[in-house]
């Protein structure tokens, strides 16, 4: 079961160093919390504000057959969505897995697999939600927490109670059918197939039409050509 066990640390530098230093000695489904971090890593290679008040944590998935990692990732973004919508909270998914508040972002995912000889042996989804914590000034525009929407204060632990009923009801349900995930996730985003989209490319802006979202990857037309990309940042939600 995911979150059987739980660590929880009042501060880590970041808790997805912390599993990939130590995912071989720790079970499937072990959870590291910290209460703040002080090297929370974002993707893209950014830093990820981790002040005392917000959920910060990483779930280790070992899978015992071949699945992608991207089953993992979309996983737990669907339950992020169904934790914030039993909190009455409502929420997006901007491709691939930020979770949105009316173009707010409040919660991010960094997924980071471990390959052994081509073979996967550990998946670290790291996850980090704006709860009851302050957003630095500067991103004051992009980010919002869960106070700031509703003016009410969280109890963290609640809340990670809460998502890891729904990770483990998802893993039940979709383990043999990873399509089917998908296709809820693909529900749950921002992006449609059909829209036009831009997107950072080295530093410039392009713009492109979606042909098609696939689970690890999408295919844009841009300028008459169609790409395929797994990874890109879409700048408006
Ligand atoms: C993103 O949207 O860029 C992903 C942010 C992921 C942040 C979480 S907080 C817990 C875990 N530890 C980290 O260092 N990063 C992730």
């Amino acid at each position: 079961m995911i979150g059987e066990k739980v660590i929880w640390v009042a501060t880590l530098p970041s808790t997805n160093d912390f599993l990939k230093e130590n995912w071989q000695r720790l079970t499937h489904g072990t959870v590291v919390i910290a209460e703040q971090q002080t090297s929370g890593r974002g993707r893209y290679n950014r830093y990820w504000h981790s002040p005392e008040g917000g959920l910060w944590f990483s779930i280790l998935f070992k899978p015992r057959k071949q699945t992608k990692p991207t089953f993992f990732t979309k996983l737990c973004s669907v339950a992020i969505v169904r934790t914030l919508s039993f909190l009455k909270i409502d929420t997006q998914i901007k491709w691939p897995n930020d979770i949105y508040h009316q173009q707010k972002k409040l919660a991010g995912i960094l997924s980071e697999s471990v390959f052994e000889e081509n073979t996967l042996k550990a998946v670290i989804v790291g996850i980090g939600m704006n709860v009851n914590n302050d957003i630095p000034q500067e991103i004051k525009d992009k980010a919002i927490s869960l106070r700031e929407i509703s003016g009410k204060n969280y109890d963290l632990k609640t809340i990670l109670k809460i998502f890891l009923k729904h990770v483990n009801q998802l893993l039940k349900r979709y383990s043999n059918k990873p399509e089917a995930l998908t296709r809820i996730w693909k529900g749950l985003l921002i992006q449609k197939e059909g829209e036009q989209v831009s997107f950072k490319s080295n530093d410039s802006v392009r713009s492109g039409k979606i042909l098609k979202i696939q689970d690890d990857h999408m295919i844009l037309s841009v300028d008459g050509e169609q790409i395929q990309v797994s990874s890109l940042e879409i700048l408006e939600p």
